[in-house]
């Protein structure tokens, strides 16, 4: 009888890539799927805010956010170009292939919202985390109460996602609130940071029974919990996605360790009140 291997964890699963979209400047969509379609029937059902660890052969391996799943049908990642990995990505082409592995992390637990009020606030390309909660709130919109999504970008062109934050404007019972640092001619909307938008009239933003979800750029989400604090929102019901350098992604290695968190485990994912706790300087 043959001895049982054990399925080893860091090895890639062989993926194609179908498309790219252009998102803002440096940012596409990469649209994919696995080329064995049982790696496809066991890839399904993750949560929104886990991640992958992603190989381009040849530069190296990095996390990246999941999509909404299943309800956006395809499966896909949005990323911008900042160093080695990345732009191997942006240079890949229809056809070519990468590797990917996981589901990991722990994900935003969706369930335990049920019943509150969800307020989406993202900076910049914040937005990516953010978009698998939106999607998923919206797909179980009887579940949750109010929803409002706040977002702020450089300038209009920096605006992430516009056919969807159009489809989630049309949709009911979500308020969308967008602004930017810097206008253009074509802008009518606000000027100003994110948090300038709680104060607009007319926006009223709940804070009892409501649960604020907060991703962008560290000096972003700095003002952000400060406005929140202030509106009285305790840390507990602040929650957002920590960014760590990572290599196995499985609890091993120790590179993404904040304290005592392993980002790639007890993360990406945690409140406001554990981030504080572990002594996280954002
Ligand atoms: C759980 C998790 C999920 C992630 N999801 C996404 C995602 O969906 N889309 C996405 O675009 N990125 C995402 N990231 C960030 C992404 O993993 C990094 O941008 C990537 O690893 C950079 O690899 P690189 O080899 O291209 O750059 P490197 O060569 O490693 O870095 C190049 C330069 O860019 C800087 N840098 C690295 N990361 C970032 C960053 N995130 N922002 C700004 N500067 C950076 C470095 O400090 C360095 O100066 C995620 C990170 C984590 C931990
Ligand atoms: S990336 Fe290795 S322990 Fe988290």
């Amino acid at each position: 009888m043959r001895p049982e291997v054990a399925e080893n964890v860091y090895l890639p699963r062989i993926a194609v890539l179908d498309r790219v979209v252009d998102e803002i400047q440096d940012v596409k969509t990469f649209y994919w799927h696995f080329e064995d379609p049982a790696d496809r029937e066991a890839f399904k059902g993750f949560r929104p805010g886990q991640f992958v660890q992603v190989t381009l052969f040849g530069a190296g391996e990095m996390p990246l956010s999941l999509p909404p799943s299943p309800t956006e049908g395809e499966t896909f990642f949005t990323v911008r170009r900042v160093g080695s990995c990345t732009e191997a990505l942006h240079g890949l082409r229809p056809g070519d292939k990468f590797g990917v592995r996981g589901p990991y992390g722990n994900g935003f637990p969706m369930e335990s919202f049920h019943g509150k009020n969800l307020v989406f606030v993202a900076g910049g390309i914040g937005l990516i985390p953010l978009r698998s909660c939106i999607v998923y709130a919206l797909a179980h919109r009887e579940k949750y109460r109010r929803i409002q999504i706040f977002l702020g970008a450089r300038t209009p062109r920096d605006l992430m996602y516009r056919d969807k934050l159009r489809e989630w404007e049309r949709s009911a019972g979500v308020e969308c609130y967008l602004t930017v640092d810097r206008a253009d001619e074509g802008w009518a909307g606000n000027v100003g940071v994110v948090g300038s938008l709680f104060k607009k009239p007319g926006v009223e933003v709940p804070v009892e029974d409501t649960v604020a979800f907060v991703c962008g750029p560290p000096v972003m989400f700095r003002f952000v919990i400060r406005d929140l604090a202030g509106m009285g929102f305790s840390e507990e019901s602040i929650i957002s996605t920590l960014e760590r350098y990572m290599k196995c992604g499985v609890g091993k290695c120790g590179h993404c360790c904040i304290g005592v968190a392993y980002v790639c485990v007890d993360g990406p994912v945690f409140s406001y009140r554990q981030i504080s706790k572990l002594g996280e300087d954002i």
